[in-house]
């Protein structure tokens, strides 16, 4: 029960990694509200949650909208009894070359990726505050540090990320706020469906992945999810400003 007592708002959480550390929090004793556009697997995923012992709620969000954002981020304030924890996960990913990127598909992986989890941070922050502190953990990408082909706005969107959280946690650290970003690398989940096909589709994406991870394979969500509760417990109260990569070894 490492979050006994923890009132925790994750936003993208009603799949994959997001879902997975959603119901790693609640077996770990937190109070949440799950906030995503796709409010049936929200519904589906705090089901799960409230399985798992912990007690969830669903919201429908699109972090593209502000007035969407703040809304969620007031009504999980009011239902939890106020916020501890802000995790965001909303991702978008489109792939390609260069050439066929438009104006249009940039700004919209920005849009959720970059500009929804400064919507998130700028709402969440005030009620983190008012709570006497707590933590924001932000979700960026391996391709936001090292880059990836194929992957030129998305890479960015998810360097924006990181360049976005060291810079909160700066501002945020006099308010007893730490504010951390999660790296993961690849992970098995239909998000990455567009990106494998890419790579000439699902075997020669395995064996690539079987070069260049140390662990020789793609990690599952729940491999990832417990970096997050690390990150909303009072165990990493001395980490702030950083980058967890958890990526089988990849980035070395
Ligand atoms: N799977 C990987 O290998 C991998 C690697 C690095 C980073 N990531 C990042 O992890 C995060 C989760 O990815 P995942 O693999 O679990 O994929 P996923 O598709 O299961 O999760 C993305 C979630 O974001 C939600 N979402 C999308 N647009 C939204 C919007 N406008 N408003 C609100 N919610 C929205 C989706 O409904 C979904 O629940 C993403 O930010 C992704 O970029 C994933």
């Amino acid at each position: 029960m490492r979050l006994a007592g923890k009132r925790a708002l994750m936003i993208g959480a009603a799949t994959g990694i997001g879902r997975a550390a959603a119901i790693a929090f609640a077996g770990n004793g937190a109070k949440l509200v799950i906030a995503d556009i796709n409010v049936e697997a929200a519904n589906e995923a705090a089901e799960r949650c409230r399985e798992a012992g912990g007690a969830a709620i669903a919201l429908a969000c699109d972090v593209r909208d502000e007035a969407s954002v703040k809304a969620v981020v007031d009504k999980a304030e009011e239902a939890l009894g106020g916020l501890d924890t802000l995790a965001f996960f909303a991702g978008l990913q489109r792939t390609g070359p260069i050439e066929a990127f438009d104006a249009a598909t940039w700004d919209a992986i920005f849009a959720v990726n970059a500009r929804g989890t400064f919507f998130a941070a700028k709402h969440a922050g005030p009620a983190i505050r008012r709570a006497g502190g707590g933590s924001i953990i932000t979700t960026s990408s391996l391709a936001g540090l090292r880059g990836a082909a194929g992957m030129v706005s998305y890479a960015a969107a998810k360097g924006a990320v990181i360049a976005f959280t060291v810079a909160l946690a700066q501002e945020l650290a006099p308010d007893n706020i730490r504010v951390n970003a999660v790296l993961p690398g690849w992970i098995d989940t239909p998000f990455n469906d567009p990106a494998i096909a890419l790579m000439g589709g699902v075997e020669a994406h395995a064996e690539i992945v079987r070069r260049i991870v140390p662990l020789g394979r793609q990690g599952t969500p729940e491999e990832v999810a417990p970096m997050y509760v690390f990150l909303a417990s009072e165990e990493s109260r001395y980490v702030t400003a950083k980058s967890m990569m958890v990526d089988g070894g990849m980035a070395h």
